[in-house]
Order: structure tokens, then C-alpha cells, then sequence
């Protein structure tokens, strides 16, 4: 199980009884289904509930991706790809598509406009066997939407209609929306994004499943390491609970005007679980001119980029460490006779034991430079813990945001670029917004 230490935040007895009593109303109202935004809770139990005939259809519609396609194509932005890409990262690696492996290439794309970007991917997709996962809830967002246009086009090209309905596999609403219109018409095989759960919710759903699977991961211990810590959560208690205690710390640092959380972790492959994290707790908690703003770093190297604002700029932040406590490989520091860089102490010593000691001097030095530090540890990086991790987060973003007097499963906020942007590129209907905004531009 993970631990959370919250050193001494939460040590005052009056602190603790206020926010005992605002988090147990969270969780009973959250329980019942009665908070704001009731509608989009059904991640809570999903690792219990989640659809078993669905998962044995994705788990084999993975195998069958694993073999005919060298490469798979996932097309998504927000929550339609960051889980899917943090679990990648995280279980396999960073670099997943470098190394030597029995699996598909996974290309991620969809999520940004670049022109730059999809041209690279087409061209190191080359003439390889790929399929496609499209995922998107509405079908009509504007990334993933012409990414589709233009991947579906390639594989009509190269394997003609039937060949490319094949090989498209599209997770979507269960009845509406544009995506779910065409793949009934076209014939797709289709997954189901869940209508009580949201984007940055739906990783455990076959929003994050298929890529994860076709990765080669584990996906039923990941699924039942969510269980675990859907089971163990569920019991309220400030003492015990540690999604409450996460939940209890960040509002009461907010409220003391620690206003920026950074979340800190010390290997590479958890850089996209920090973007996973973002977009949960951001979306999440931004908004009514309210919220933590939530950053990561990668350490140690931002040690060498924002080490300095983390030790002595603006005092309004504060830190969560993901620490992951057994090593995955054993790499250890040489010995040099020539000892130039004067590191022969280090000689012998294991990199994971290096790493370490460098997480608990920088964990003082911030404390130290009134950065208050929370430690999140998990006993090892593997699928089970992964799950474990993912709901915990989950919960406590829930929690968090509704103690913070949001609801925290609406993104009203999202909207207001889109209808600038469509306005901008002239789409029927915005006429008027875009002449208005035109003019703001000088144009
Ligand atoms: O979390 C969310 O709801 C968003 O990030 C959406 O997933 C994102 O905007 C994509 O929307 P859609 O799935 O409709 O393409």
C-alpha cells in the first residue's frame, strides 16, 4: 500500500477537526452520489463495476493489435491520452518505441496542432503495418478530429476500405456524438467511454485500457491495484484514510496561502503521470477563481533549472515527492583512478541509493527554504501499484475539490479558447464573435 507522510501539516488538533469535518461531508456526499457533479462519479467504483465483457473484447482486440500492426496510432487529447501515455511511460518505459520489443510502437497524436509533429509521425510510421485508436467523447474536437482526418486517409491509401475499418478502433460516447455516428456507419469496432465519467477520470476505462494493453502492460493488475485501493479508501478517518490526509493537507496549505503545488518525482518515466496529475487536479480545482495550481518537475535535473525559484523565489508553494522505493535496476557509480571530478567516494555505491539520498537532502533543503513537503511512497513501480496510485489520486482530487466548495467533474473553463479559435478559422455560426475578435488583433 502507499504511504503518504505529511510531516507535521496536519499536526495542529483544531485544523485537524475542521477539516475532518468538511472531508467527511465531502465523502458521504460523494458516496451518495449527491455532491456537485454526482453525474460524473461513476469512476468511484468502476474498478469494481467497470464492464467485464467489454475488457475481454479490449484485451483481445489488443492482442490482435499486437499482431498485425508494428505500430498503433492513438488519437486523443486531455483526458482521451494522458493517462494512456502516463501508465506507457511509467511501466514501460519513456522511451517505449527506442527499445527492442515484441509490441506495437505507440505514437501519440491528436493532442496539439503541430504540423511539425504529425508529419514526423507519418514519416516514422513509414510502410509498416499500424493501426489506429481514436478516442474522444464528442468526435468534433478539433485536434484529435483532424489528426483522424488525416490517419484514416492513410490507412484507406494504403489498405483500402475494409482493410482500414479493420484497423480502426474507436472509443467513444455508447450513442451520440460524431465519433459514434461514423463508427456506426463505417463499421469500427468500438469502445465505450462511460457517460458518468469525465476525461481526466476515465484512465481505468477503455479510455486508457487499449493503449495500455497494446503496450504489453499488465492491465489486470493494474486494475485490481485500483480495486485494492478502492476497497481500502473507502473508510473515512483523517487518521487513517491517506486520501483524506493528501485531500486535508493541500486545502489547508492553500488556505495559508501556499497557493502552487509542485508534484516532484526522480525518475524520468513518471514525467507524464505528472501530466496526468495536472490535468486531474487543475481541472479539477480551477475555477470560481479558486484552486491549487498544480506543476511537476523531474528531478533531479530541474534541480538545475527550477531548483533555484523551488529554493528561494515567491514563498507560496509547496511540494509532493512521489518517491518509489525499490529499485528497478542495478546500476552502480564506477571507480576512476584518475578521480578528476573528485566522485571516487561515490564509487561502489548503487545509482537507486545515490538518488535517494539526493530526494531526502533537496526534501530538507526546501523544508528548510519554507517549501512545506508532502512524501507520497510507493513500494515499487509496477502495474499494481500503478493502479493503487491512480485511484488514490483520483479520490483525493474528488475530495480535495469538493472541500475546497468546487465541483470538481465540470471544466466550464475549457470552452472559452474553443470558440475564440473557431471563431478565428471562420466556422458557421461564429460569424460575429470572429469579426469582434479580429478587430482586437488589429486585423
Ligand atoms: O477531461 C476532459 O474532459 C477533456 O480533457 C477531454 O477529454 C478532451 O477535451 C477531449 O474531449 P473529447 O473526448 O470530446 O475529444
Amino acid at each position: 500500500m502507499l504511504t503518504l507522510n505529511t510531516g507535521d501539516i496536519l499536526a495542529r488538533e483544531s485544523d485537524r477537526k475542521t477539516l475532518s469535518e468538511n472531508l467527511t461531508a465531502a465523502h458521504s456526499a460523494l458516496k451518495a452520489r449527491t455532491c456537485p457533479g454526482a453525474a460524473f462519479t461513476d469512476w468511484l467504483t468502476w474498478p469494481r463495476d467497470g464492464d467485464k465483457q467489454e475488457y475481454d473484447r479490449l484485451k483481445a482486440a489488443a492482442a490482435r493489435i499486437r499482431a498485425d500492426s508494428r505500430a498503433l496510432v492513438v488519437i486523443g487529447i486531455g483526458g482521451s491520452y494522458l493517462g494512456a501515455r502516463a501508465v506507457v511511460e511509467a511501466l514501460a518505459s519513456p522511451q517505449y518505441n527506442l527499445k527492442k520489443k515484441s509490441t506495437p510502437d505507440i505514437y501519440f497524436v491528436g493532442n496539439n496542432l503541430s504540423a511539425a509533429h504529425l508529419h514526423e509521425v507519418i514519416e516514422l510510421i513509414g510502410n509498416r503495418d499500424f493501426s489506429v485508436n481514436v478516442i474522444s467523447k464528442s468526435g468534433t474536437t478539433t485536434e484529435p478530429a483532424v489528426a483522424f482526418r488525416l490517419f484514416k486517409a492513410l490507412l484507406v491509401e494504403k489498405y483500402g476500405k475494409g482493410g482500414a475499418r479493420a484497423r480502426i478502433y474507436a472509443t467513444t460516447d455508447k450513442a451520440k456524438g460524431a465519433l459514434r455516428d461514423m463508427a456506426e456507419r463505417e463499421g469500427y469496432e468500438t469502445f465505450v467511454i462511460p457517460d458518468g465519467i469525465g476525461g481526466r477520470y476515465s484512465v481505468l476505462t477503455p479510455v486508457g485500457l487499449l493503449p495500455i494493453a497494446v503496450a504489453g502492460i499488465d492491465t489486470d493488475a493494474l486494475l485490481d491495484g485500483a480495486l485494492s485501493a478502492m476497497n481500502a479508501l473507502d473508510a473515512s478517518g483523517l487518521e487513517t484514510n491517506p486520501a483524506w490526509q493528501y485531500a486535508a493537507a493541500r486545502n489547508l496549505l492553500y488556505r495559508q496561502g501556499k497557493t502552487i503545488e509542485i508534484l516532484a518525482f526522480y525518475e524520468p518515466g513518471l514525467r507524464f503521470l505528472g501530466e496526468w496529475w495536472k490535468q486531474l487536479f487543475g481541472e479539477s480545482e480551477g475555477k470560481q477563481g479558486k484552486g491549487v495550481f498544480p506543476a511537476s518537475v523531474e528531478l533531479t535535473a530541474d534541480l538545475h533549472s527550477m531548483g533555484q525559484y523551488i529554493q528561494e523565489g515567491r514563498r507560496d508553494l509547496f511540494e509532493t515527492v512521489l518517491s518509489v522505493d525499490a529499485p528497478d535496476a542495478a546500476v552502480e557509480a564506477p571507480f576512476d583512478p584518475d578521480n578528476a571530478d573528485g566522485l571516487n567516494f561515490l564509487a561502489g555505491l548503487s545509482l537507486f541509493d545515490i538518488n535517494r539520498r539526493a530526494m531526502e537532502a533537496t526534501r530538507l533543503a526546501h523544508v528548510d527554504g519554507g517549501v512545506p513537503n508532502l512524501v507520497l511512497a510507493l513500494p515499487r513501480l509496477d502495474a499494481w501499484n500503478l493502479g493503487e496510485l491512480l485511484y488514490f489520486f483520483m479520490l483525493a482530487c474528488a475530495l480535495s475539490g469538493l472541500a475546497l466548495g468546487v465541483n470538481p467533474f465540470d471544466q466550464p473553463g475549457v470552452e472559452a479558447y474553443k470558440v475564440n479559435m473557431f471563431a478565428l478559422l471562420g466556422k458557421p455560426g461564429y460569424e460575429a464573435q470572429g469579426e469582434a475578435l479580429r478587430k482586437r488583433l488589429g486585423g
